[in-house]
């Protein structure tokens, strides 16, 4: 009796979503870890918060496919890459990782509705809303860092933005979520 409810397509492309997830686990901790390094550590404790985030969007996608009765392929996780080259390079970096995301997202968001899985469909709807918040957050890392001057931010703004690092919540509001009585 055949019990797996999702296409070998669809496995697939979960499966490398969740090795996604995972680089982007190891994405955050290699930067979280150059910034501790740096001395940044109020930086270092939100990316690595974050790489926590990433770790369990991961899980997430592992516990889908298992519940959907496919198999989980777990492979090897690629590398991050290089150091980023400074706290302005490294958000920037931060942002292009999550569009990249948010792009791959789509490509399962799209092939679940070509498919008319609304199961997995529907699983991906969580994704869709956290990929809007994680590009918020990584854009209000930006204008963070440009409002310290960007890339020729100095020690003192620098300094300050850190310890704002430190304060900074997980989530972000989305647009969505706020009324005009809380905007
Ligand atoms: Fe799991 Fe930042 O995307």
């Amino acid at each position: 009796m055949e019990t797996n409810r999702l296409s070998p397509t669809l496995a697939q492309a979960l499966n490398k979503q969740m090795t996604n997830e995972a680089a982007n686990a190891q994405i955050y901790l290699a930067y979280a870890s150059w910034a501790s390094e740096k001395g940044y550590d109020g930086i270092a404790n939100f990316l690595f918060r974050h790489a926590n985030e990433e770790r369990n969007h991961m899980m997430k996608i592992l516990e889908y496919i298992l519940k959907r009765g496919a198999k989980v392929v777990v492979t090897e996780i690629p590398s991050p890459g290089p150091d980023p080259a400074s706290v302005n390079d490294c958000f920037e970096k931060v942002f292009t990782s999550e569009v990249e995301n948010t792009s791959a997202i789509y490509r399962i968001v799209e092939m679940s509705m070509a498919e008319k899985d609304w199961a997995t469909w529907n699983f991906m709807q969580w994704f869709v809303k956290e990929q809007t918040e994680e590009e918020t957050l990584a854009l209000d890392l930006l204008s963070k860092i440009k409002v310290a001057g960007g890339a020729s931010a100095n020690d003192d703004a620098l300094y300050i933005l850190d310890k704002d690092l430190a304060q900074t919540a997980d989530d972000a509001t989305l647009a969505q979520d706020v009324s005009a009585a809380n905007p």
